[in-house]
């Protein structure tokens, strides 16, 4: 009795698995099928647009937009709406996107030139491949190269290569469930505002395996970011890894929970950075920094509560609250005579809670290795290269 029921639970089960695999068609379409060349010369934004229409709306459980390999396609700024009907969306990008070399050849009205790629409102999507998307930034450098907003469980992976940006690279914008992996991005050292991944209103966001050398942060992390996990990236040259800016023109933000893992940052500005700005509210909390290696970094760990990016910044008597950061197991040079750690905190919000373990950054010298400390509460404990004793 009991044979034959296991039997028959064996085979109820291989035919649900079977009805679930006739369930989940891949429904493909091609650009080259609505029009695409693919020359690099020849405008590609309609065929891309028609190609978008259908797979948005197609009604397949599996819906995939390729971009074959082997060309490259000329788009302008383009918007990629959801929501769509699949739960499953794909963008598969082997071939390269170029935006149009000449800024006065770049078709957009003003709303929608905020973006080159856009893509809003569309849950379960994924794009990768191996293709460069080169937005050819250098003459104009004032708008977001490649955007994700507002969509839930996404994916962007498998070596897609983004290349200067006009202004930030990836923009993952109030998303769900965000999972990045194995990607690059380049751009020239002196390119400005192209930070290279800007994490902004993200819950549960993955960064793993990235290459990213930048003229700005090569990833930053802002107002309402939460579970954000960064790790095996190489950094440079660029900003580092920043959490923020935070607080400008007295704005209320608050980022917590935030591992910052196994990171090389080489010929990069920065390492490990926190920036918020006077008179602003809100928080920066339960973040740690771990398994970091720096080479020749000018500021390998810093926090700044007076950020501002111009000469003359104003004082104020409110900011961002930074409380609970660890930094574990940071190794590497820094640069010159500077110090190797700063922690430059606000009189009326100091630092709380900053726990330094197992650190050794020194220039040439190590008895040089010098820190900086005003309004910070915290430990520090293992080895402590610079002293760091106002932690103590
Ligand atoms: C990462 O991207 C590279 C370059 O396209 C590819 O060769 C490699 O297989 C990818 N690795 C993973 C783990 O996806
Ligand atoms: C400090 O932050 C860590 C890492 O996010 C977290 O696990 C821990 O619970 C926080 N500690 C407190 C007291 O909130």
């Amino acid at each position: 009795m009991e044979a034959s029921n296991s039997l028959i639970s064996v085979f109820i089960t291989i035919i649900l698995s079977l009805l679930v695999v006739a369930k989940s068609d891949n429904t493909v379409f091609n650009v080259l099928d609505y029009g695409a060349v693919g020359d690099g010369r020849t405008d590609d934004t309609n065929a891309f647009s028609k190609a978008w229409q259908a797979t948005c709306s197609s009604s397949s459980s599996s819906a995939i937009m390729q971009v074959p390999s082997d060309k490259t396609f000329l788009i302008q700024a383009i918007r990629f709406d959801g929501p769509c009907n699949s739960k499953s969306v794909t963008m598969e990008i082997n071939g390269n996107l170029v935006a149009p070399n000449d800024p006065s050849d770049w078709e957009c009205e003003k709303s929608s030139c905020e973006q080159w790629i856009y893509f809003h409102r569309v849950d379960g999507l994924t794009v990768h491949g191996h293709g460069v998307i080169d937005a050819r930034g250098k003459k104009w450098w004032n708008i977001e190269a490649f955007e994700i907003s507002n969509s839930d469980n996404v994916n962007l992976r498998g070596g897609l290569k983004f290349k200067d940006s006009p202004r930030m690279h990836v923009v993952l914008n109030g998303l769900n469930s965000i999972f990045v992996s194995n990607i690059s991005i380049e751009a020239p050292e002196k390119s400005p505002n192209t930070d290279g991944i800007h994490v902004s209103g993200c819950i549960n966001a993955f960064i793993d395996h990235a290459r990213i050398g930048t003229g700005d942060d090569c990833i930053s992390i802002v107002d309402g970011s939460s579970y954000v996990t960064v790790s095996n990236v190489i950094c440079g040259p660029g900003h580092g890894i920043s959490i923020g800016s935070l607080g400008k023109n007295g704005a209320n933000d608050k980022v917590e929970y935030v591992s910052v893992s196994d990171v090389v940052f080489i010929g990069a500005t920065n390492g490990a950075r926190i920036k918020t700005w006077q008179g602003g509210r809100g928080y920066a909390r339960h973040i740690v920094f771990e398994r970091i290696l720096l080479h020749a970094t000018i500021n390998p760990i810093i926090i700044d509560q007076f950020y501002c990016d111009h000469q003359h910044c104003v004082n104020s008597n409110s900011a961002v609250q930074i409380t609970n950061v660890t930094y574990r197991q940071i190794l590497g040079t820094s640069k010159k005579k500077k110090p190797a750690v700063k922690f430059l905190c606000s009189e009326s919000f100091p630092c709380r809670d900053i726990v330094v373990e197992d650190i050794h950054i020194a220039g040439k010298d190590e008895k040089d290795a010098k820190y900086e400390c005003s309004n910070v509460y915290g430990r520090a404990r293992g080895e402590k290269v610079p002293q760091i004793s106002c932690l103590n």
